[in-house]
């Protein structure tokens, strides 16, 4: 007998696009990030439809056992001196982890514990991180080209965008052409 042999999805690693699956796409633009950027000024002065980032996740389903796959592409560019970043969150089960890799572009992982205490990993092709569970994430492009990193997590995570009332505890801008994490008071 011949076995058949099933086609999985398949990731182009150098672009993070999939090709032969269902997808499920969504955008986000500067109009759908209020509040996130420091310097409103320069938030109200971008075009509101700009794109920031765009998500494509295999279609999957959101049982226990289950896992999405995703592809976050994140835009170069900055708010006022911010750069341009996803929105973050908790994860709804907030004991439920993540793991991110790198694909494209450079960028960092800014990560937040629930103590408030953060700290940031650098994202880079190839760059493997390890979200644990009760930690927030955000992605932040700091290079001049796309950053797309790619995203495994439980189906059951769920996101918490609520959790973080006053932000993350940490920005990074740009000063004086060096990139700087900068605490916030009261983050
Ligand atoms: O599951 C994840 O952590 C990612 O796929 C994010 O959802 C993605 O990067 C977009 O970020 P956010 O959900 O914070 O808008
Ligand atoms: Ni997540």
């Amino acid at each position: 007998m011949k076995p058949s042999f099933i086609q999985p999805p398949q990731l182009l690693w150098e672009s993070g696009a999939f090709s032969s699956t269902p997808l499920v796409q969504k955008s986000t633009c500067i109009q759908d990030l209020p509040d996130i950027f420091a310097d409103e000024r320069a938030w109200h002065a971008l075009p509101a439809d700009q794109v920031v980032y765009c998500v494509e996740m295999i279609d999957s389903s959101p049982a226990e056992g289950e896992f999405y796959t995703g592809v976050t592409h994140l835009n170069p560019g900055k708010v006022g001196n911010e750069f341009f970043m996803t929105r973050g969150h908790f994860h709804a089960r907030r004991e439920q982890g993540e793991v991110y890799f790198g694909l494209r572009g450079r960028g960092l992982l800014l990560l937040q514990n629930e103590a408030g205490e953060a700290r940031l990993e650098e994202v880079f092709p190839g760059s493997v991180h390890i979200i644990p569970g009760f930690t927030a994430h955000r992605l932040i492009n700091t290079g001049d080209e796309i950053l797309s990193a790619l995203a495994v997590w439980p189906g059951v995570a769920g996101h918490d965008y609520a959790a973080l009332p006053q932000g993350f505890a940490l920005r990074v801008v740009e000063e004086n052409g060096e990139i700087m994490g900068k605490e916030v008071q009261n983050g």
